[in-house]
């Protein structure tokens, strides 16, 4: 069984590009590997939330993953700050780190821009903190999207100088999990581009049933096929996307054949979405509110994953500090 690791940044509720995208393929994903699932909380201090804020988005992204199939009893699920041995690894591993690489990250020079007045050091040392998340467990594979692949590769990176400077074979080069067709993108409602935090452009599985149907109702189209069998636009094209995740096969290919007839009606067609996608949301939904509330269930979740975690996580950094040389007289 090969070991995987992921974080999940806990800013903001999970929409439906979240859940098709990512999520699912983890539910999956656990069946057949070692996974350790955690709530990124020290990385979302780069961006100073009040300590109210910081309590409740953990809160909600952990019980968001466990209503989405997230299972700690398959899984390690548990928080970054729980586990004292991923800062200590970050310390030793800024020590092999160089500013100039960092500096380089894409991540790092697109903060240096849109943030001039707040440039802090855990901004700059991010990619060292996301290796040591990694590392501790000598995962084999991260799932990671295009964003943060070259996170990934500095892990690498600090885990072969760590291994060429102490002349060891000691960490694993991590590799990218490989969703391969299984990774879907699933689009926004706003007639462009993928479904994101953008206002209005997600369905979030949170969402109350009346926003769901609002939402839909108001996504971009265009002013309709001219002739039979014209090619579909990008904002069409989108719903049938979100079609294919949500709806039956008799549904997706009912619109087809209007659309292919010039007959199709996008008032009717996203009727049929909003219905479909709220058959979707609304068990989930309601997972997540019952979850939310069982503060006593989130907590052994919590205390079980970390546990869990610390296991894997002090054996790695035992071995670290006896090649480091730190030793007992
Ligand atoms: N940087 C990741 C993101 O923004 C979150 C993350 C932190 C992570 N540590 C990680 C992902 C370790 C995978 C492995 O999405």
């Amino acid at each position: 069984m090969e070991t995987v690791v992921s974080g999940i940044r806990s800013t903001g509720n999970l929409h439906l590009g979240n859940y098709f995208g990512a999520l699912k393929n983890f539910v999956k994903m656990q069946e057949e590997n070692n996974c350790y699932f955690f709530i990124a909380d020290y990385h979302s201090l780069t961006t100073y939330p009040t300590p109210e804020n910081l309590h409740n988005s953990v809160k909600s992204v952990l019980a968001e993953y466990l209503a989405a199939g997230i299972d700690p009893e398959k899984s390690a699920v548990f928080l970054q700050s729980d586990v004292p041995e991923i800062p200590e690894l970050y310390l030793l591993l800024n020590m092999n780190s160089y500013v100039g690489e960092l500096e380089r990250t894409t991540s790092f020079k697109d903060k240096v821009r849109t943030q001039p007045n707040n440039v802090n050091a855990g901004l700059l040392t991010y990619p060292v903190l996301m290796a040591a998340d990694i590392l501790i467990h000598r995962a084999h594979k991260v799932p990671v999207g295009k964003d943060q692949e070259q996170n990934l590769e500095m892990a690498r990176k600090f885990a072969k100088r760590f291994n060429h400077m102490y002349k060891v074979d000691f960490f694993r080069e991590p590799q990218p999990y490989n969703f391969g067709a299984d990774l879907v993108k699933v689009p926004g409602l706003d007639g462009s581009g993928k479904m994101g935090k953008t206002a209005g452009n997600g369905i979030y599985l949170i969402d109350e049933d009346k926003a769901i149907r609002k939402k839909v109702m108001r996504a971009v189209t265009d002013s309709g096929p001219v002739e039979p069998n014209s090619p579909v636009t990008e904002p069409v094209q989108n719903l049938f996307t979100l079609m294919e995740l949500v709806s039956s096969e008799d549904t997706i290919s009912f619109f087809k054949e209007k659309y292919a007839q010039c007959e199709i009606r996008y008032g009717d067609l996203k009727k049929q979405l909003a219905e479909d996608i709220i058959n979707f949301v609304k068990p989930v939904r309601e997972r997540i509110i019952e979850v939310s509330k069982d503060t006593e269930y989130l907590g052994k979740v919590a205390e079980q994953g970390a546990e869990k975690a610390r296991e894997s996580a002090s054996k790695t950094l035992q071995e670290v500090r006896r090649i480091i040389g730190f030793r007992k007289f």
